[in-house]
C-alpha cells in the first residue's frame, strides 16, 4: 500500500493523505541553519548545532505524535483548519504534501478556500521562509483570520527540557511591527537571537503561550483562534511563541500570499544594543527585507533548485530502470547530503541533544558526500582528524559548534581510527588534492601537537598495528563498528552505559571485523604512501596487510565464513560452535570487500553462507540465530529482542557491503537483488508494513525473528545513504575513483543491456555509455575514449572544464 507517489521530474515525493504511518519528513536547509519539517508541518529549526542553538521547541514522543511545529491556522467562519491538517485535525476536502530538494510544499483545501504553504531554507541564509498563498476558490468573497504559531526553545534544547525552575522565568521577548523577537538570555552571555516576522501589517500578535492557547487547552484548539483575536501579550518567563494575526479578505478566484520568515541573527559583541534593554535589530531587519515579496521568495526558490541541481548533475544514470535512476540521481545523493550535515544527531529518532557528530559515522558518511562538495569534506577531514588522539585513536564523537571531542562518551571505539583513512582515500581519488597531507592538523584539538594530515593517517594505521590480540587480530577496544557488541564491558546495572562501563581497552577481544578494514583501509594507505613517494613505508604496510589477511583466513575463518570476533575469554562469536549468533553479516561483507579469501575461494564461500543463513525477503539480518537471552560478556547486542537492531534486525548500512562484496567476486545479479531489497523505491508498495519514508533509507528492518518482520525505523540519519550510494555508483554501476585514476568497472544484473551515465570527476565530464551486449555480470572487453581505444579501464584526468565521451563495452 502506498500514501503518495514519486514525481521525477519535480524529483518529489507527493504525499497524499496526511494519515501515513509514521511522520514523513524532509529536512531543509544544508549549511547552518536547518529545519526539519514533517508532512503535517510538524518539526524545528536550529542552527549549526541541535542541542546548542536550537530555536523552535520541539517534544518528541509526543501525543498525538509530531505535534509541534510551525502551524498556521485559518480561521474561516466557524470552522479552524490548518493547510496540514495538524494539529487541529480538522477533515480538509484536499490534502498534499510534496517533499522535494530542500523544500517543502503542503496544500490543504477546505470550504473553497485552498492554503499553499511553500517551506525553505535560503541557499547562504540563516532562515526559513514559509511562504503562505491563499486562494479564494469559491464564487463569493471570504473573510477569514490567519494566526501563524511556533513556541520558542530557549536555545540549549537539553536545559529546555529539564531546567524548568530556571527557565519559566528567564523567558523574554520583543514585538516591533510585524517582527516578533525572541531574545531569551542576550541581556547575559548571548549574542544571538531569533526573529519570526511576517511581510504584512498585524491585526495582533502573541508571544505568551499560555494567553494563546488558553488554560488546560492544547495546540489542537488555541483559545484566541477561537475567539479570533489575539491578546497582544507579552511572555516574561514561561514559554514564548510566535503568534501572528492577519485579517484577509479575497473576492472570488483572489490569492495572497504571506510570506513569513523565522530567522536566526547573531550581533558583534560591541553591537548588541539598540538602546539599554532593547536589542539591535538591524540584521533582523535587513533579513525580513531580502523576503518581502514574492518576486524575493521567487528568486530564492530559483537559486534553491540551481542549486541542487548543479550539485546531482555530478552523477546521474540513465537505465531501463526508473527506480534504479530515481534512487540514483536524486534521493540517494540527497539522504547522503542530510547525512553528511546532521551526522546521527537531529531527526526524528534522533532527538538532537544526544549524540553530536560521530568520527566514524561522519567519515562513512562522506563517502557518499565527497563527489558533491569536495570542499566542504575536506573541511570535514580537518575537524574530524583534530579530534584525534596522539597515539591515533580518537574521540567518539564531536559537538558541531565546538568542533571539539565529547568527553563524556570517550575513546576506545578500535575501528575508529581506520574511517580516517577511508575518507581521505575517498578524498583524494575524487579530487587528486594531496596538498590536504601536508595540512598540520592538531591532536586532540591542541595546536600545540599539530601534524601534518598525512601523520594521521599513519597514527591511524599505527594504532591497530600495535593493539593487536592473543590471536594477531586487532583489539576491539569498547567496541567496533557494531557498537552494540561490546565485549570488554561486562555490564550488570540497569541503565548504565554500554559504551563507556568497563575499561575502553581489553587485552584479549578482537575483531575479525576490524581485521577486515585494516586490509581494505590498509592497501588504500599503501597506495596514498606510494602516491607520495614513501614507497618503503608503502612495502611495510603491504607486509603488515599480508600477515593480517593470513590471520582472518586462519584464526578468523570458521569454515564456512568468517568469525565476528573473539570476546574477553577468547571465545569464538560468529562460529559454527556457537549456540546463539553463529553468524554475522558485518565480517562478511568487510572481509570480501578487501579482498581476503578472492583468490582461495573462501569469499564465495562466505558469501554463499550469507546467502543461506542471514537472507530474508526485507534483506540480510545482522546475525543468526538470535540472542534469546542477555549475554554479559557480549554486552548491548544480546540486550535486545530477537530481531530488532543488531540483535538480528536487518541492519540497513551492513547490506550494501555484501552488495559491494558480491561485485568484488563478480555476482552483479546477486549484487542487485540485495541492492533492490532495502532500497525505498522498491519497496514503496508495502508503505504499511515497512512505516518510514519511501524516499529514504532506515537504520533498521526489524528481521525475521521480530513480531514485525519488514517494519522499519530510525529513518533518515544511517550510514545506509552513504554506503548504498558507494555501492550502486561504484560497484554496481562501477564508476570508481582512485589515486589512479577513474576507474570503470561496472557488474550488472546480466538482463541489463547497459547504461548511460555522466560523471563530473576533477573539474571534467564524462559521458559514459556502457553496452553490455553479451548479458555479463561483470568484465570490461573494450573502452574507447572520444572514439579512440585505450588499454584498461582506467580513466586519466583530463583538464577541468572538457568532456569527454566514453564507450565501455563489457565482455
Ligand atoms: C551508530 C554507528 C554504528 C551502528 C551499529 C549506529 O547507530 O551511529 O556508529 O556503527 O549504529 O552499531
Amino acid at each position: 500500500m502506498k500514501f503518495g507517489h514519486f514525481s521525477d521530474s519535480a524529483r518529489e515525493y507527493v504525499i497524499t493523505t496526511p494519515r501515513t504511518p509514521l511522520p514523513w519528513i524532509n529536512y531543509l536547509g544544508s549549511e547552518a541553519f536547518f529545519s526539519l519539517v514533517s508532512h503535517t508541518a510538524g518539526g524545528y529549526s536550529f542552527y549549526r548545532d541541535a542541542k546548542l542553538r536550537r530555536i523552535t521547541r520541539y517534544r518528541y514522543n509526543n501525543v498525538p505524535a509530531d505535534s509541534n511545529g510551525r502551524y498556521y491556522y485559518i480561521k474561516d467562519g466557524d470552522t479552524v483548519w490548518n493547510p496540514g491538517w495538524q494539529p487541529t485535525q480538522t477533515e480538509l476536502d484536499s490534502y498534499e504534501c510534496r517533499h522535494g530538494l530542500g523544500y517543502s510544499i503542503i496544500t490543504g483545501k477546505k470550504n473553497s478556500l485552498t492554503a499553499k504553504l511553500e517551506l525553505f531554507v535560503p541557499v547562504g541564509d540563516n532562515c526559513e521562509i514559509d511562504r503562505l498563498v491563499l486562494t479564494n476558490e469559491s464564487d463569493a468573497p471570504k473573510s477569514f483570520t490567519v494566526f501563524s504559531y511556533l513556541e520558542f526553545c530557549l536555545w540549549n534544547a537539553v536545559d529546555d527540557s529539564t531546567n524548568f525552575q530556571r527557565n519559566f522565568s528567564t523567558g523574554e521577548v520583543e514585538v516591533e511591527g510585524s517582527t516578533i523577537y525572541h531574545k531569551t538570555e542576550y541581556r547575559e552571555r548571548r549574542n544571538h537571537y531569533a526573529l519570526f516576522t511576517v511581510n504584512t501589517p498585524i491585526d495582533g500578535f502573541d508571544t505568551s503561550r499560555d494567553a494563546f492557547l488558553g488554560a488546560w487547552r492544547s495546540n489542537a484548539n488555541p483559545e484566541v483562534v477561537e475567539n479570533g483575536r489575539c491578546t497582544n501579550s507579552v511572555a516574561h518567563g514561561w514559554a514564548p511563541v510566535g503568534v501572528h494575526q492577519v485579517n484577509v479578505t479575497l473576492q472570488p478566484g483572489e490569492s495572497r500570499s504571506l510570506i513569513f520568515v523565522l530567522g536566526y541573527i547573531e550581533n558583534p559583541e560591541d553591537e548588541k544594543w539598540a538602546a539599554p534593554g532593547v536589542i539591535n535589530k538591524t540584521r533582523a531587519q535587513a533579513m525580513a527585507a531580502r523576503y518581502a515579496t514574492d518576486a524575493q521568495v521567487d528568486a530564492a526558490l530559483a537559486k534553491l533548485h540551481d542549486h541542487w541541481n548543479t550539485l546531482l548533475s555530478t552523477y546521474s544514470v540513465k537505465s531501463s530502470d526508473e527506480k534504479l535512476d530515481r534512487m540514483v540521481n536524486t534521493w540517494n545523493q540527497y539522504q547522503c547530503m542530510v547525512t553528511f550535515n546532521m551526522s546521527r544527531s537531529a531527526s526524528y529518532y534522533e532527538s538532537g541533544t544526544g549524540r553530536g557528530m560521530g568520527f566514524r559515522d561522519s567519515c562513512q558518511d562522506l563517502l557518499g558526500f565527497v563527489h558533491l562538495i569536495p570542499a566542504r569534506a575536506r573541511e570535514r577531514i580537518l575537524d574530524i582528524a583534530a579530534t584525534q588522539f596522539p597515539d591515533g585513536s580518537a574521540y567518539h564523537q564531536y559537538q558541531p559548534l565546538t568542533k571539539k571531542g565529547n568527553m563524556d562518551i570517550g575513546s576506545g571505539f578500535n575501528d575508529d581510527p581506520l574511517w580516517l583513512i577511508a575518507a581521505v582515500y575517498a578524498y583524494l581519488g575524487e579530487t587528486g588534492d594531496y596538498s590536504i597531507l601536508d595540512e598540520p592538523v592538531d591532536f586532540d584539538n591542541d595546536h600545540s601537537l599539530a601534524q601534518p594530515l598525512l601523520e594521521h593517517l599513519r597514527r591511524s594505521f599505527g594504532y591497530l598495528r600495535t593493539h593487536k590480540g592473543p590471536h594477531g587480530l586487532p583489539l576491539i577496544g569498547r567496541a567496533d563498528w557494531n557498537d552494540c557488541l561490546n565485549l570488554n564491558c561486562f555490564s550488570k546495572e540497569p541503565g548504565e552505559s554500554f559504551q563507556t562501563t568497563g575499561p575502553s581497552e581489553g587485552p584479549v577481544a578482537e575483531s575479525v571485523f576490524i581485521a577486515g578494514m585494516y586490509v581494505k583501509y590498509g592497501n588504500q594507505f599503501a597506495e596514498i604512501l606510494d602516491s607520495t613517494g614513501h614507497t618503503d613505508e608503502a612495502a611495510a604496510v603491504r607486509a603488515e596487510v599480508a600477515e593480517m589477511e593470513h590471520t582472518v583466513l586462519t584464526a578468523g575463518w570458521d569454515g564456512s565464513w568468517f568469525r565476528r570476533a573473539y570476546d574477553a575469554f577468547g571465545h569464538v562469536i560468529g562460529g559454527e560452535e556457537c549456540e546463539e549468533g553463529k553468524i554475522f553479516i558485518e565480517p562478511q561483507g568487510m572481509c570480501v570487500m578487501a579482498g581476503i579469501g578472492v583468490d582461495t575461494g573462501e569469499a564465495v564461500t562466505a558469501l554463499q553462507s550469507v546467502k543461506d543463513k542471514l537472507d530474508t525477503k526485507y534483506g540480510i539480518v545482522l546475525l543468526q540465530p538470535a540472542y534469546t537471552k542477555y549475554h554479559l560478556e557480549l554486552g548491548e547486542i544480546s540486550s535486545y529482542p530477537p530481531g530488532y537492531k543488531e540483535n538480528a534486525g536487518i541492519f540497513c548500512h551492513n547490506n550494501p557491503w555484501v552488495s559491494c562484496a558480491e561485485t568484488v567476486v563478480g555476482h552483479g545479479d546477486r549484487a542487485f537483488e540485495i541492492y533492490k531489497k532495502t532500497c525505498p523505491a522498491y519497496i514503496e508498495d508495502i508503505s504499511e508494513i515497512h512505516r518510514t519514508e519511501p524516499y529514504v533509507y532506515s537504520q533498521m528492518v526489524a528481521g525475521r525473528d521480530a513480531a514485525t518482520f519488514g517494519e522499519a525505523k530510525n529513518s533518515w540519519l544511517t550510514g545506509t545513504a552513504a554506503w548504498t550510494f558507494v555501492d550502486v555508483s561504484q560497484y554496481i554501476l562501477g564508476i570508481q575513483p582512485t589515486l589512479a585514476g577513474l576507474k570503470i568497472d561496472p557488474c550488472i544484473p546480466h538482463e541489463m543491456d547497459g547504461f548511460t551515465l555522466r560523471r563530473v570527476w576533477r573539474g571534467a565530464t564524462y559521458e559514459i555509455v556502457v553496452e553490455n551486449p553479451d548479458h555479463l555480470e561483470k568484465g570490461v572487453k573494450a573502452m574507447t575514449v572520444d572514439g579512440k581505444p585505450v588499454s584498461g579501464n582506467i580513466l586519466s584526468p583530463v583538464p577541468a572544464g572538457s568532456t569527454v565521451q566514453v564507450k565501455v563495452v563489457m565482455g
